[in-house]
C-alpha cells in the first residue's frame, strides 16, 4: 500500500516556484529520506502534506485518499514533527502532549494512557511535570516528537528533527525513528545532513530547487556515481585555509576543509593526486594521511548539481 502519493505538486510564492511539479510515492513500512540543501523546498512540501499550505496545483493522497476531500482521515493518520518547534512553554511536558493528542479526539483514560506512552517513548517520563522552557534543545525536540505520535498515526513526517541539538539527543532521535518504524509506522525523514539520511533511510529522494533530482536506495544512488572521486587529506597542523591551495588543481570540483581534514571532490578521470600533494608540500604543509573514499550521498549531490550539499 502507498502511504503517501504526491502527483504534480507545485507551490508558487508569487513568481517564485518553491515546489516544482513534484511526484513521489512512499510505501508502507519505509523510512523515506527527503534530502536537500536549505531552501530546496522540503518544508514547503511538508506544509502542503499537512494542509498548512495550499498547493498551487497537484494532488496529495495519504493511504490512497485525497487529503483535500478527506481531510479528517488525512489528519488522523498523519503525525508531523515540524521544523520550528511547536510546543507551549507555559504548559508542562505532560500537558503539551495531552493537548495535541486531544486535538485528535483522544479523551479520558485513553488520552492519559497515550500521553504517558508517548512521553515514555521519547524518554521524558520523569520530566512530565516540568515546563519545556527549562529543557535543552534536544529535550524540546523529543517533546515535539511525543506531541506528534501520541495519536498513533500511520505516517510520521519529521522535518529536520536534529538541527541544533546535542549528539546524545540526536542519537536518541535516530533510535526512536527506528523504533517507531519497527512498531509499524512509515516515516519520512527530512534532513540536510546526508550522514543521517544514509544511516537510517531505506529509500531516499534528493530534492533541489523544488524538484526531485534523484531517488532510490543509497546503493542505487551511489552506483550512479562513476565520474567523481572523493579524496580525504589529513594534515598535521593547520591554519584552516590550506584547502584553498587545492582549488586551482585541474580536475578539482570542490574542496571542503574541517580543521585538519580536507575533502576534495574531483573528476575521477583526471590523474591529479600528485599535483594536490605537491601544492600542499610546496606551501610547507605536513601531510599525515591521504585516502580515496567510497562515494557518499554528498558525491551524488555534487555530481547532480555541481554544488556541495552543505554550502
Ligand atoms: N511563505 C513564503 N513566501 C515566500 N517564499 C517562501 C515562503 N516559504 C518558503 N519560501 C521559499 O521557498 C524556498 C523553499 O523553502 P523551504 O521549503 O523552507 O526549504 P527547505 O525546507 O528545503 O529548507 C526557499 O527559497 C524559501 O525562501
Ligand atoms: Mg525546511
Amino acid at each position: 500500500m502507498n502511504v503517501l502519493d504526491i502527483r504534480g505538486l507545485t507551490k508558487k510564492f508569487g513568481d517564485f516556484v518553491a515546489v516544482d511539479n513534484m511526484s513521489l510515492t512512499v510505501r508502507e513500512g519505509e523510512i523515506f529520506g527527503f534530502l536537500g540543501a536549505n531552501g530546496a523546498g522540503k518544508s514547503t512540501t511538508i506544509n502542503m502534506i499537512s494542509s498548512l499550505l495550499r498547493p498551487t496545483s497537484g494532488e496529495i493522497r495519504i493511504l490512497e485518499k485525497d487529503i483535500m476531500k478527506q481531510s479528517r482521515f488525512a489528519k488522523m493518520n498523519l503525525g508531523i514533527v515540524p521544523q520550528d518547534l511547536a510546543i507551549y512553554e507555559d504548559m508542562t511536558a505532560y500537558e503539551n502532549v495531552s493537548f495535541f493528542a486531544g486535538l485528535y479526539g483522544l479523551r479520558g483514560e485513553k488520552l492519559k494512557e497515550r500521553t504517558e506512552e508517548a512521553l515514555e517513548f521519547v524518554g521524558l517520563s520523569d520530566k512530565a511535570k516540568n515546563f519545556p522552557k527549562n529543557f535543552s534543545g534536544g529535550m524540546k525536540r523529543r517533546l515535539n516528537i511525543a506531541c506528534a505520535i501520541a495519536h498513533k498515526p500511520k505516517l510520521i513526517i519529521m522535518d529536520e528533527p536534529t538541527v541544533g541539538i546535542d549528539p546524545q539527543s540526536r542519537n536518541y532521535i535516530l533510535t526512536s525513528v527506528r523504533k517507531l518504524n519497527e512498531s509499524g509506522c512509515t516515516i519520512i525523514y527530512t534532513s540536510h545532513y546526508m550522514e543521517e539520511v544514509e544511516e537510517i533511510c531505506s529509500r531516499i529522494a534528493i530534492v533541489d530547487h523544488g524538484k526531485i533530482i534523484a531517488e532510490g536506495t543509497k546503493e542505487q544512488l551511489k552506483s550512479t556515481i562513476t565520474d567523481v572521486k572523493d579524496i580525504r587529506i589529513e594534515l598535521k597542523t593547520v591554519q584552516g585555509t590550506e584547502g584553498e591551495l587545492l582549488k586551482p588543481v585541474p580536475g578539482v570540483r570542490t574542496v571542503h576543509q574541517e580543521d585538519n581534514v580536507i575533502r576534495v571532490h574531483s573528476d575521477a578521470a583526471v590523474d591529479n593526486l600528485n599535483r594536490m600533494l605537491k601544492q600542499l608540500m610546496d606551501a610547507g604543509k605536513e601531510i599525515r594521511s591521504v585516502e580515496e573514499q567510497e562515494p557518499n550521498l554528498e558525491s551524488v549531490f555534487l555530481t547532480l548539481t555541481g554544488r556541495n550539499l552543505r554550502d
